[in-house]
């Protein structure tokens, strides 16, 4: 799992440990949050350990999924969760951030994918996260971040197709507002964001991380979306 040492792949890597999984966290900067998660994971009778990889790195976003199956006996699970928000005015938008922003958000996906599906047998799940932005952009300062989601529907549906004959699945999870250090819930926009809800709240990482666990059980289930967005997009 790429970015468990916070947020929604926190939750997430919990989640699917309780459910049966051993988890490799991944994580960039975050090595204690990370080692915090490793141990709550092991309190829970699974093997885990924290893999430091920088998904803006070509080489070290494939290179982990590698070391994930080196370090656990296997794969059976990928889930692309790191991610990074950066939203602002167009003229804002340096050429930089544009590179930075697709090689985590969507080239990294696309690299631990890849390295997944050698790796995977019948059974495997692959499992990104994008955003309810990619369909639905509430106001201005989203078009980098919403094109870098918006890849990523393709990217499933091709996935689901080429793997589809070896029985691994691609999934996309279409998170609205949930409630962590990037989308802070008493952060300056959220009162905005919320309201744009049809439940009229922020989610939680671990509402999220029930739709992952899902899709990680899911047998008939690929190259689908699946909006865990209060009603975000309705
Ligand atoms: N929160 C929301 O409202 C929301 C809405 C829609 C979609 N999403 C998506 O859901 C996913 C998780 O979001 P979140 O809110 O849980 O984010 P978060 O709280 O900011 O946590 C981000 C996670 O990604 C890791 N990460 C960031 N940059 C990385 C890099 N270059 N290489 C490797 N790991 C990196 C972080 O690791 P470190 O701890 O080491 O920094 C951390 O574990 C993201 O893909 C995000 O776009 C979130």
């Amino acid at each position: 799992m790429t970015g468990g040492s916070r947020g929604i792949g926190a939750a997430t890597a919990l989640r699917l440990a309780q459910e049966g999984a051993d988890v490799a966290v991944g994580y960039v900067n975050g090595k204690e949050a990370a080692e915090e998660v490793v141990r709550a994971v092991e309190a829970l009778g699974r093997r885990s350990v924290a893999l430091r990889a920088d998904s803006a790195d070509a080489s070290e976003a494939a290179g982990v999924v590698a070391a994930a199956a080196e370090a656990l006996g296997g794969l059976d699970i990928l889930v692309n969760n790191a991610g990074v928000g950066l939203l602002g005015p167009l003229e804002t938008l340096s050429l930089t951030d544009v590179d930075r922003v697709l090689a985590v958000n969507v080239r990294a996906v696309f690299l631990a994918s890849q390295a997944a599906a050698a790796l995977m047998t019948e059974g495997g799940r692959i499992i990104t996260l994008g955003s309810c932005m990619a369909q639905r952009v509430p106001g201005p300062g989203g078009a980098l971040y919403a094109m870098s989601k918006a890849a990523l529907a393709g990217l499933t549906k091709a996935l689901a197709r080429e793997l589809g004959e070896r029985g691994i699945t691609a999934n996309l999870v279409l998170p609205g507002p949930i409630d962590t250090d990037m989308n802070p819930a008493d952060g300056p926009y959220a009162s905005g964001q919320a309201a744009m809800t049809a439940l009229g709240r922020f989610g939680t990482a671990g509402e999220v991380a029930s739709m992952v666990a899902y899709l990680a059980g899911a047998t008939y289930v690929t190259g689908a979306e699946f909006a865990v967005d209060g009603g975000h997009a309705a």
